[in-house]
């Protein structure tokens, strides 16, 4: 269905702006039945923070910022999805416009800012999911104008804890003015033990992950794994969106707003920084690999460089849903060839080249 939605709306689409575009996309999924996904082939399942994915791809945060549609976003063949960024409080984010793409660099530029309906309203849709199965994490992020940073994330555990598969610790948005200095080692500990005690006084105790940014140097990076080590969380997600502008990029003009830069030109730095944290975090949590995925290939390269399960968005704007039965085939294709049984015998199979 998505496939053909790609192809037939993706001139209509692109004809819009992309906020509106992007509406448009959740209102059409919104309208559709969220169907029994059609089972993967077993080589593809994926266990992971404790949890059994039955594919490896997910849906990176900020697709279903708002949890409207991931039963449809799992029928559609994903392994997981990851709701959000949710704020504690409800907030408008930054004015529009505040998406901006530069199709011939297969990117988009964002500067939401965390725009969010609450955590409330995001914990009574997920309780609305009931029991359905399927795997849907949640990312959280302060509110702009916290005062206690560290006590929103706490309300955010306590308030989504019970609906969530896992949880997503944002320090890493741009758009949030201070967010990223969260992922400074003494800060980030604090923020981690008390987010993990949060979680030890729920119920469902999802497994809690931590997302970086593409942007922080490796003396960064030795810290952030050693704190996130030291507070035993269950996986990072490496990476968020760039502030980089790399001066590979065509659309030059385009490439001036400010915002986080997401989509193809993304995709090296993040599988080097990821390559880097799997070195670094020496198999003791898996990783999700998330950054410029746009052609098939791109999953079995961060399954490579160390990530246990990817994760997408901007390639979905560009290669449509079509793209994620491509990436089931090539990550089958690789297994075969290497005489893999499953995804877990590639996983940083070229951590080290990847590296560099
Ligand atoms: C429009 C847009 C909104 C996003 N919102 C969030 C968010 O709320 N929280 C978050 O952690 N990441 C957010 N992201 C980052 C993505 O989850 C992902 O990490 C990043 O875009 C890199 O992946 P990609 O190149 O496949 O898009 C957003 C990305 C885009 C393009």
């Amino acid at each position: 269905m998505l496939n053909l939605l790609g192809a037939l709306a993706r001139p209509v689409l692109f004809a819009m702006e992309p906020e509106d575009a992007h509406n448009l996309t959740i209102r059409t999924l919104k309208a559709l039945p969220a169907l029994t996904p059609k089972t993967d082939d077993p080589r593809l399942k994926v266990e992971a923070f404790g949890l059994s994915f039955p594919n490896p791809i997910g849906v990176a945060a900020g697709f279903d910022k708002h949890a409207e549609v991931p039963d449809q976003l799992l029928s559609m063949g994903f392994g997981y999805v990851e709701i959000g960024g949710v704020t504690p409080k409800p907030q408008a984010g930054n004015p529009r416009p505040r998406v901006f793409r530069l199709i011939r660099d297969q990117a988009v530029i964002n500067r939401y800012g965390l725009n969010s309906v609450g955590a409330a309203e995001v914990a009574r849709r997920l309780a609305a999911r009931g029991t359905r199965a399927g795997i849907v994490g949640v990312n959280i992020g302060p509110n702009k104008d916290a005062t206690d940073r560290v006590a929103d994330y706490v309300a955010l555990v306590q308030a989504l804890g019970e609906h969530a598969s896992y949880l997503s610790v944002n320090v890493s948005s741009p758009n949030t003015p201070g967010l990223r200095d969260l992922q400074q080692a003494k800060v980030l500990d604090e923020i981690l033990a008390r987010v993990i005690e949060a979680r030890e006084a729920t119920r469902r105790k999802p497994p809690v992950l931590l997302k970086i940014a593409p942007d922080v140097t490796l003396a960064d990076l030795d810290d952030i794994v050693r704190v996130a080590r030291k507070r035993r969380i269950e996986g990072m997600i490496v990476s968020n969106t760039t502030i980089a502008r790399p001066d590979t990029l065509k659309e030059s003009a385009t490439a001036k707003e400010t915002g986080g830069l997401s989509g193809r030109p993304l995709f090296e730095a993040s599988t080097r920084l990821l390559a880097q944290t799997y070195l670094r975090v020496e198999g003791q949590f898996p990783l999700i690999g998330i950054g410029g995925i746009t052609r098939p290939q791109d999953a079995v390269t961060k399954i490579e460089a160390g990530a246990t399960l990817v994760g997408l968005y901007t390639g979905l704007i560009y290669e449509g849903m079509g793209l994620v039965d491509g990436m089931k085939r090539a990550i089958l294709s690789s297994l075969r060839a290497g005489g893999h049984a499953g995804v877990a015998g590639l996983v940083g199979t070229r951590a080290s080249s990847l590296a560099g």
